[in-house]
């Protein structure tokens, strides 16, 4: 332990000893940051310890982020151009920054301060993490995503990984820059989000898909009702009628658990224009379903699946696994006429992520759903440093494409056709 976080500890433990939990809560920041400058001078001259001015400028931020913040982990999230924290254990802090993953200097002073954190994190948004529920989602002040694992199923020491909240979200255009998708592939997908096409954004974990979900809901109209549903609230929707939903654990007696089924359940009776789901992981898919049916229309959602068609067979499963009376044949009628449009991403093994895939659901062909590409990524190969080449194919129009139809009821038909000409 370097010379610095002895003196910290020292310091710290008598300060809290002295100090009266109650009165912290009352009290300012700035106040508490003069009376916390006072007691660090007094007890550095009565310890005689050697410590520069700047040092007692750090020991009195280290304690203010811990009692008022997040201890040492504050300073990172400060940080905008951290995108993710790793932490795993109270040594062992890794950061992505501009893309790149390192190890941050950045450490705590031991177990108990990193445990008292994470549960602190936890407390914030209603939740509990302990030795009896030691696995915990949350989410900071910011909107950034927070998953705590604890000992003993974490073995070296509490682990919490973060996905920090992007101030600057990321709109079609940019993805257009990144060359996740053409220009083309944008407007179209600017129209079917705005005409209220029923959209399902199908990709891995990590691939872009609330991203792309968040991108698109950006089309909705100002005056739409949208009631947004998430586990842990990333979409930043900027229209003015929103209504944000979260799902909640069961508490430490297995009580209280709001699902994100319950919640699709009882957004209907909300009155909304659109229905969004952050994710789709389970029975929720067939409320949502039938929302898409039942006047619905314009509702989105995400969902784990590799290709359209493999999307198709994982919200029949997750309907099937809701509902246990309903024919495998009904279900498909009822994907069919609720879902308008899939659109793939994927991370790519050079590490960019694109649209791959953007279809058309157009109806059922005996037991067979069928499927229109609109856009396709084609791969032409990898260069010599390992970055994968291709274009973004279109074969055209259907001449029975669902989104056309939907944008000529909003007189945008001639837009549509200026795309594919
Ligand atoms: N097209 C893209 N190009 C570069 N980075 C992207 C792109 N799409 C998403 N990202 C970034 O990738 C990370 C994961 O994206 P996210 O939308 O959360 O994925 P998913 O919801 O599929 O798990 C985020 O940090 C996001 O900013
Ligand atoms: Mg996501």
């Amino acid at each position: 332990m370097n010379q610095f976080n002895s003196v910290y500890i020292t310091i710290r433990d008598e300060i809290f000893d002295a100090l009266d939990a109650s009165s912290l809560i009352e009290i300012s920041a700035s106040d508490l940051e003069t009376q916390l400058r006072d007691s660090v001078n007094i007890l550095i001259d009565k310890r005689q310890f050697q410590v520069s001015n700047l040092q007692r400028v750090d020991l009195v931020k280290a304690l203010l982020d811990e009692l008022k913040g997040l201890g040492p982990l504050q300073t990172l999230i400060d940080n905008d151009n951290i995108s993710d924290i790793m932490i795993n254990g109270p040594q062992n802090i890794f950061i992505e920054l501009n893309g790149k993953i390192d190890k941050s200097p950045v450490q705590f002073v031991n177990e108990k301060q990193l445990n008292t954190i994470a549960k602190r994190i936890a407390a914030n948004v209603g939740r509990r993490v302990d030795e009896t529920k030691p696995i915990c989602d949350a989410r900071l002040a910011d909107g950034s995503r927070v998953n705590i694992v604890i000992p003993p199923l974490a073995l070296d020491g509490t682990s919490i990984s973060i996905r920090k909240f992007k101030k600057h979200k990321i709109k079609l255009e940019n993805l257009v820059e990144f060359g996740a998708m053409s220009v083309e592939m944008a407007k179209l997908l600017s129209i079917a989000a705005h005409c209220k096409c029923n959209i399902l954004i199908s990709g891995g974990t990590g691939s872009g898909k609330t991203t792309l979900l968040n991108a698109m809901s950006g089309f909705a109209g100002n005056t739409d009702r949208i009631v947004t549903i998430e586990d842990a609230a990333e979409l930043q929707l900027q229209q003015p009628h929103v209504v944000r939903l979260e799902t909640r654990q069961a508490s430490i007696e297995g009580t209280g658990e709001i699902t994100a089924r319950d919640l699709v359940i009882n957004s209907l009776r909300m009155r909304p224009d659109r229905i969004i789901v952050g994710e789709c992981r389970g029975g929720e898919a067939f409320e949502m379903l039938q929302a898409m049916n039942t006047g619905h229309d314009g509702s989105m959602s995400t969902l784990h699946a590799n290709t359209p068609r493999d999307a198709i067979a994982r919200v029949e499963s997750m309907v099937m696994m809701a509902t246990s009376s309903l024919p495998l044949e009904a279900i498909r009628r009822t994907i069919v006429s609720a879902v308008d449009l899939i659109v793939q991403v994927k991370r790519l093994h050079d590490g960019s992520r694109k649209v791959i895939f953007i279809s058309e659901v157009m109806g059922l062909e005996g037991d067979n759903v069928v499927l229109e590409d609109i856009f396709k990524f084609v791969n032409d190969g990898t260069t010599e440093d390992g970055k994968i080449e291709g274009k973004f194919k279109t074969p055209g129009l259907s001449t029975r494409s669902v989104v056309y139809e939907r944008a000529k009821f909003f007189g945008l038909e001639n837009t549509v056709r200026e795309i594919f000409q």
